[in-house]
């Protein structure tokens, strides 16, 4: 039996010194309850009473030092993991963090956002209608008949012969004058399509903003001076309007209207192209047939309405040459406003 216990006493150093040995599994080996040594100590009835102590007590130097060799070992290990942890685990404070890419609005949107603020100070509501639209209200209530030339510019993708992709933001007045009888004081926002090509100046999707406004007694004054501040406001206090005769069949008299180049301030520059002059929008004065199409009496109320493309805008204030870039969505491009 001495010799036995001798045994076990060196099997379970000599496992116990495998630095990468399994301690748990060793100890359950050899001290646990089916273990070597129990087994032993169960044998110690078949002794005599002279060597049970005796036995007993080797037996008992035995677990104890194979316990103080497992405790040793498990302490070993814990450090050796501590360590390991700590190479791989190593934070590096000094380090640069993740930078946080904070995306903003398309410069569109901006700018969008900028005109509609400066009319709703002007008391202006914001009125909407569909991109998918009724022939009748694109052009017919417009005093655009069927086969009326200026239909020729406006050409647009068509769904059915009655209904197609709105040309311009002007069938949102004839929806808003059919339902609603002055005061009124809207403007309109949106997307517009035409049957374009797509280059540096054209795209066969647009935007657009429309302005209407409908009461007793409205003139060309107000158009002119609601005109004026909203330039001033868009482009800088120091900017002049002109007005120049044009037509449009939806309104009479029509008007073009230019800014004074806000780059130049009139000498000509590459932007105004010399002119000093930069046209934005298309106005004048409702038509009395579309007041008339729309239920509102011309010979009470009067009006007035404006459209103006809100890319020319948007390229004419920070100076973007080519349409194109507004829709590639080349973030190098769009991180620039
Ligand atoms: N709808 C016109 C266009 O797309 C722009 C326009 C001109 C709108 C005159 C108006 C207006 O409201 O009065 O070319």
């Amino acid at each position: 039996m001495k010799a036995k216990l001798n045994q076990i006493r060196e099997e379970a150093f000599k496992l116990l010194e495998d630095e990468n040995c399994n301690v748990e599994e060793i100890r359950i080996k050899y001290l646990g309850k089916k273990g070597e040594l129990t087994s032993v100590l169960r044998m110690m009835g078949q002794l005599s009473p002279e060597e049970r102590p005796i036995m007993g007590q080797l037996a008992n130097e035995v677990r104890a030092e194979i316990e103080a060799k497992i405790a040793e070992m498990a302490e070993a290990n814990k450090a050796k993991e501590l360590e390991k942890a700590l190479v791989s685990e190593k934070i590096d404070v000094t380090a640069y963090g993740k930078e946080q890419k904070i995306g903003k609005l398309h410069p569109l949107t901006q700018v969008q956002r900028k005109m509609e603020d400066i009319f709703i100070g002007m008391g202006f509501s914001i009125a909407e209608g569909p991109e998918v639209e009724y022939d009748y209200y694109n052009f017919q209530a417009l005093n655009i008949p069927e086969n009326h030339p200026a239909r020729d510019t406006q050409d647009t993708f068509y769904i059915t012969d009655n209904i197609l992709l709105r040309s311009q933001t002007s069938p949102v007045q004839a929806r808003v004058m059919e339902k609603t009888q002055p005061p009124i004081r809207i403007i309109s926002p949106g997307r517009v399509y035409r049957s374009d090509e797509v280059d540096g100046s054209h795209s066969p999707l647009f935007h657009q903003l429309e302005g209407l406004v409908v009461d007793k007694g409205i003139t060309m004054g107000n158009l002119r001076g609601m005109l004026e501040t909203f330039a001033k406001t868009m482009f800088g206090e120091k900017t002049k309007i002109r007005f120049r005769p044009h037509h449009f069949p939806f309104t009479e008299p029509s008007a073009e209207v230019d800014v004074s180049c806000f780059v130049c301030g009139g000498k000509g520059c590459r932007l105004c192209k010399g002119e000093g002059w930069i046209e934005i929008l298309g106005a004048g004065m409702v038509h009395p047939n579309v007041l008339r199409t729309c239920g509102i009496d011309p010979e009470i109320y009067s009006g007035f309405a404006f459209g103006m493309g809100i890319e020319r805008i948007t390229m004419c204030q920070y100076g973007i040459d080519d349409m194109r870039l507004l829709y590639e969505n080349n973030i190098k491009f769009l991180k620039q406003f």
